[in-house]
């Protein structure tokens, strides 16, 4: 095999190749190898004695080892702890930066500049009223429906709003959809926050930037004008910075996956808002103020993580399955929940939090296994401090994430290589057999009428 290539080589030679030796037929074949992969089709050239058989394939559950795209948008290192939006260090972005700006740049591949930018916030500014036929579709919920599942039905139900969106090889469609879905997801989360509030409907504030828009339509009551605090405002903006794109995440492979059949952006976003409410994945910062609540004391935290180590739950908002050193989103949302803890006061169970963190950073189970604490560890203790309910904490996540599906949607797209997503199987069920019921098949009302009424 040729020289190791690491994350960032070049594009491989010509020369690079991989040798592979079949034992089953003692033949020998060259696999050329670019940008440190091989291609799995390759593999379809080394064909057992049997006449029938289609050529190997490779097997990985869970895409382990699998790259299912070449990508220009984000990049991560993540034995150093390095994540880039187009090349820029998260940190910079984080420190300088809008949501907007990032939106922009995931996007174009280059930051905007002053009249691209202000376009670009006219435009989104412009589109963030939703039709009035959301709202009575909003209220439609019940009142302690999870809001997730609201925010998920309800963009699913935009693609009904907006047929042509269907034209997905229009730019001028797409580019409507992306102004769309950035400016209608804040104010779909906020009525969907409302109305598990009973509180009424607040309608955007154009004169408001984003984040403060997004807040005003949250929290507005009777005053006017909504004024949020500004280091609450700077803190969200810079944690839907940190969550705007993670390349091939398991939301972002979905929303590639139900993308790459063509279908239109809204529904190919529900895809990705779904894989989200996972609590493996976006659900974790939830999961983390659950455990934290159920833990109750920082006295039970040494039984708590013995109960991890003997295999009794997860520690929430610990691991990753890309980063092995740190997170670095990790680092900026610790310092952050600093910040933002001085202006609250601070959160009654960051205490939890820390010796959780403290005993499990210095535990050989976590060491071993690479655990360190993720982005979701300390984002669920900012979002209660600005008075967030737990439920929420995964639909700020996905509002940020729009920018990143959408970015990479359109990459998938306009990628000559992608088709259909389309894996293939091992497949370990019976060979055929004959078939032969032991059911009745007859009609049999009386029964059928009886089961009908005990609904
Ligand atoms: N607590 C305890 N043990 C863990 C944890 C954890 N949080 N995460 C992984 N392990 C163990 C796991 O049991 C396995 O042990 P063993 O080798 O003895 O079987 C080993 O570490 C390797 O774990 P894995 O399950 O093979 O790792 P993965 O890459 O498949 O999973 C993960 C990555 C993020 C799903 C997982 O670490 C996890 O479930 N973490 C908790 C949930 C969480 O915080 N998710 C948010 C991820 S970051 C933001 C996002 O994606 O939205």
């Amino acid at each position: 095999m040729s020289k190791a290539s690491t994350a960032e080589a070049p594009v491989a030679t010509a020369t690079d190749a991989l040798e592979i030796h079949d034992l089953r037929t003692d033949k020998t074949e060259n696999i050329p190898i670019a940008d440190g992969a091989i291609r799995a089709s390759d593999l379809k050239k080394f064909k057992s004695d049997d006449k029938d058989d289609p050529g190997l394939l490779s097997y990985d559950p869970a895409f382990m080892n699998t790259a299912s795209c070449r990508s220009a948008i984000t990049f991560i290192d993540g034995d150093k702890g390095i994540l880039r939006y187009r090349g820029y260090p998260i940190e910079q972005l984080a420190e300088g930066s809008t949501f907007l700006e990032v939106a922009w740049l995931l996007r174009h591949g280059e930051l905007p500049n002053q009249s691209e930018y202000d376009q670009f916030v006219h435009d989104i500014t412009f589109h963030t009223y939703v039709h009035e036929n959301m709202r009575k579709f909003l209220e439609g919920f019940r009142y302690d429906a999870h809001p997730m599942a609201m925010l998920n039905s309800s963009v699913a139900a935009l693609a009904s709003f907006y047929p042509s969106s269907a034209h997905i090889f229009d730019e001028t469609e797409r580019n409507i959809s992306i102004i769309r879905l950035l400016a209608k997801m804040p104010t779909i989360a906020a009525f969907c926050y409302r109305h598990v509030k009973g509180l009424p409907f607040v309608y955007p504030d154009n004169d408001l930037g984003y984040v403060d828009n997004f807040l005003s339509m949250v929290a507005r009551m009777t005053e006017p004008k909504y004024e949020a605090n500004p280091i609450f405002t700077r803190a969200l903006e810079v944690l839907f910075i940190l969550h705007a794109d993670h390349e091939q995440n398991c939301s972002t492979s979905a929303v590639r996956a139900v993308g790459s059949s063509h279908v239109d952006p809204f529904s190919a976003m529900t895809a990705g808002i779904a894989a989200l409410f996972g609590p493996l994945h976006g659900g974790a910062n939830e999961q983390v103020l659950r455990m934290i609540k159920e833990i109750g004391s920082v006295k039970n935290v040494p039984q708590f993580i013995e109960g991890v180590k003997r295999g009794e739950g997860k520690l929430m908002g610990f691991g990753h399955r890309v980063y092995k050193s740190y997170d670095p989103r990790a680092k900026i949302v610790k310092k952050l929940a600093d910040q933002v803890f001085e202006v609250v006061g601070v959160d009654k169970d960051l205490e939890i939090a820390l010796e959780l963190e403290r005993i499990a950073l210095s535990d050989d189970y976590f060491i071993s296994r690479k655990l360190y604490p993720n982005v979701d560890f300390y984002t669920g203790l900012i979002y209660r401090s600005m008075a967030f309910p737990m439920e929420f904490f995964t639909v700020l996540f996905a509002i940020a994430r729009t920018a990143g599906w959408l970015a990479q949607w359109e990459e998938m797209l306009l990628d000559k290589e992608q088709k259909i997503a389309r894996p293939r199987q091992i497949y370990t069920g019976p060979s055929e057999r004959p078939y032969k019921s032991t059911i009745q098949h007859e009609h049999q009302p009386g029964q059928r009428h009886k089961d009908a009424l005990r609904v």
